[in-house]
Order: structure tokens, then sequence, then C-alpha cells
């Protein structure tokens, strides 16, 4: 019977009928069958309707992420829309979301890409209502974006590793088993998203630690994806014992690719994201599964509290014309890996948004 809807859905969608409905099937993520729509899965389509936004009507957008005010010279890129196979992504309303978290708090936890995403929401909720007072505060490592006629609040916290980070007389000890003061801010908090990635990654000068600690032992280093792991596996911890699925729900972002390997979409290894103007659109990203993220996706499932993954890595892997390329933070360096704005975060957005008002 669900099989029969949803190819009628499919059939619906496909007569180009059905714009506002998302189809009903189930599917599988390891263990679990799913109800509801495999968002994940589909391509990038050319749409004249997009962006969701201007950059010129989102008065607080951060410069770095502002691409055509720094001078890109292209557009097509701001034109693509994410299409599921099966089913579409209900259309964002902003009103709409607003009043779901009607006197609710929403906090961002992660690294500038999760800066890139809060920022994109913040945008998506301003556009939609543009004569609605805000706020916007930052102290210490949080932001706060509020809207006071909704009792809304849309929070970053600005923590690239998650667990704690403690400075001791011989630098910063990186503490892979401890989360505590990072946690403190993430009570009683109602919707959480999780990012954690990049700055595994950063070694030489740019390391953000000197030395690393776990289980009463210290380490000058260790391989990233071993101490990404533990730290992962802490975070894991923390939210099974400490969130009331009841009241918080959580989110943990997929890893967002960067395009600094040309091979990837078949072009010299050399090969930036500089003057890529269009997406792959065929699946043919020869890259493979990323392992940080599938490293992510084993941690997940070994958790007893449900955790939404928004599994964009795939997604975003395509969108090789993403980024800002030379028209981010000044055109001293190169940026592949964060996104310009409007952009494939307010896809992100779309898929929470499509999670938050299905379940
Ligand atoms: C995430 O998406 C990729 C590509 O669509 C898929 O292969 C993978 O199984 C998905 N992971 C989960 C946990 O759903």
């Amino acid at each position: 019977m669900i099989m029969r809807a949803f190819s009628l859905c499919v059939a619906l969608i496909l007569l180009n009928l059905l714009h506002h409905v998302h189809c009903e099937h189930s599917y599988k993520v390891g263990r679990v069958v799913k109800r509801g729509c495999d968002f994940y899965t589909g391509k990038w389509v050319f749409d004249r309707s997009y962006p969701l936004y201007d950059a010129s009507s989102c008065p607080f957008i951060e410069r770095e992420f502002d691409c055509q005010k720094n001078g890109r010279p292209d557009k097509n890129y701001l034109k693509y829309r994410w299409q599921p196979t099966g089913c579409n992504l209900p259309r964002f309303n902003g009103r709409y979301l607003l009043s779901r978290l009607r006197g609710k708090r929403i906090m961002f936890v992660g690294d500038s890409l999760s800066l890139n995403q809060w920022q994109s929401l913040t945008c998506m909720l301003h556009r939609a209502v543009p004569e609605a007072r805000y706020s916007l505060t930052r102290i210490g490592y949080i932001s706060t974006f509020t809207f006071p006629a909704y009792n809304v609040e849309v929070l970053f916290d600005r923590n690239a590793l998650l667990v704690d980070i403690k400075r001791t007389s011989k630098g910063r000890a990186i503490k892979l088993d401890s989360i505590k003061k990072s946690a403190k801010v993430w009570k009683g908090i109602d919707v959480l998203i999780f990012n954690s990635w990049h700055w595994w990654t950063h070694t030489g000068r740019e390391t953000p630690w000197d030395f690393i600690q776990v289980g009463g032992k210290s380490y000058r280093n260790l391989n990233r994806f071993v101490a990404y792991k533990i730290a992962l596996n802490t975070w894991a911890k923390w939210i099974d014992s400490n969130v009331n699925p009841k009241k918080t729900k959580v989110f943990f972002l997929g890893v967002s690719p960067d395009h600094i390997n040309g091979y990837f979409w078949g072009q010299p290894h050399a090969n930036q994201c500089a003057g890529q103007t269009q997406p792959l659109l065929h699946h043919s990203y020869r890259g493979g599964p990323h392992p940080a993220q599938q490293l992510l996706e084993k941690v997940l499932s070994t958790m007893s509290k449900p955790v939404h993954l928004l599994n964009v890595t795939t997604l975003s892997q395509l969108r090789k014309d993403g980024h800002p390329s030379f028209y981010g933070h000044g055109h001293r360096s190169i940026d592949c890996s964060h996104w310009c704005l409007p952009g494939v975060p307010d896809t992100w957005n779309q898929l929470l948004y499509a999670a938050l008002i299905t379940n």
C-alpha cells in the first residue's frame, strides 16, 4: 500500500502536478528504517526563481560571504535548487518556521561553516519577515540573533573542536575526553545543530592546540582521524546522557567538502575552485565518500538518542562553483572551503527546515 502510494506520488511529481507535497515512503539508514523521503539523493537543477534572498536585502551579512559585493562576476551559481530524486523539498516558509519556533532557541555549534549556515538561516528568516524587528549581539564565542516579536533566538556558538581546550603553563591542551566546559551553553537549547571537522586537519603553526590529553595521558600529537573519533565519541556520550529528546532536537551537519583538488571533477590536480561557474550535474564527483564523513556516520550509528544527520556531504561535493574563491575575505588567498551566500548553506537550511516541520 505504501509502495503504491509512493509510486502514484512519484508519477504525479513526474507530471509536475505536485509542487508542495513530498512523497511518503520508507528507506533504510543503517539498522533504522525511516519513514519519509530521502531528501539527500538527487541533483542540482537550474531554477530562475532562485536565490531565496538577495545578499543586499540581508543588512547584517558578513562581507566574507557576500561574493557579489566582493566582485564575483558570474551569477548562475545563485540559481541552483536541490531536487531530491523521489520527492520535492517543502518550500521554505520563514514565517511558518518562526511560528513553529515561538519561544524557542535554536543553536548552531561549530566552526566557520556553522557561521556560514547560521548566517544563511538568519538571512532567510529576515527575508521572510523584513518588517519584524531583530537584534544581533555577540558575547564571547556566542552570537545571538533575536526576533523579539516571535520570541525566537537563533544562536551560533563558535566551537570548532567541540571538546574542551584548557590553557596550561605548557600551552593549550585539547582534552579529547572532556566536554563539560563546552557543553555548558548547550543545556536547555531546543534545537542543536553541530558540526566539526575542518580544524582537526590544521597542522603546523595552524594547529589549534599545543598538546593532546586523553585518559590521563599527554601526547604531542595523534593521528587526526583517531583524535576526531575520540572527540566525537565524547560528544556522543554527552548527548546520550544529557539530552531529553522530548525537549531538544539534535542535528549534526555532515562534513562540508572543500574543492581544492581539481582531479575530483576531472581537471588537473592543482586546479582549485577558482573560475568554477557550474555544479557537477550528474554524480560525476570522483572523490568518493569523504573519510571523515564515514567516521562521523559510524559514531552516530552507535548512539542511543536520536540525532538527525544533515547528510549534505555528497550534494555539496557537486557544488565546486559555490565557494567564494577570490571573492571572499580579501583578495589575499583563495577560499574553496566556505560558501557564498546566497548559496549552498541555504539548501542545508531547507533540509533542516524539512526535518523540523515533518517531525
Ligand atoms: C548519506 O548520503 C549518502 C549519499 O546519498 C549515502 O550514501 C549515505 O548512506 C547517507 N548516509 C546516511 C547515514 O544516511
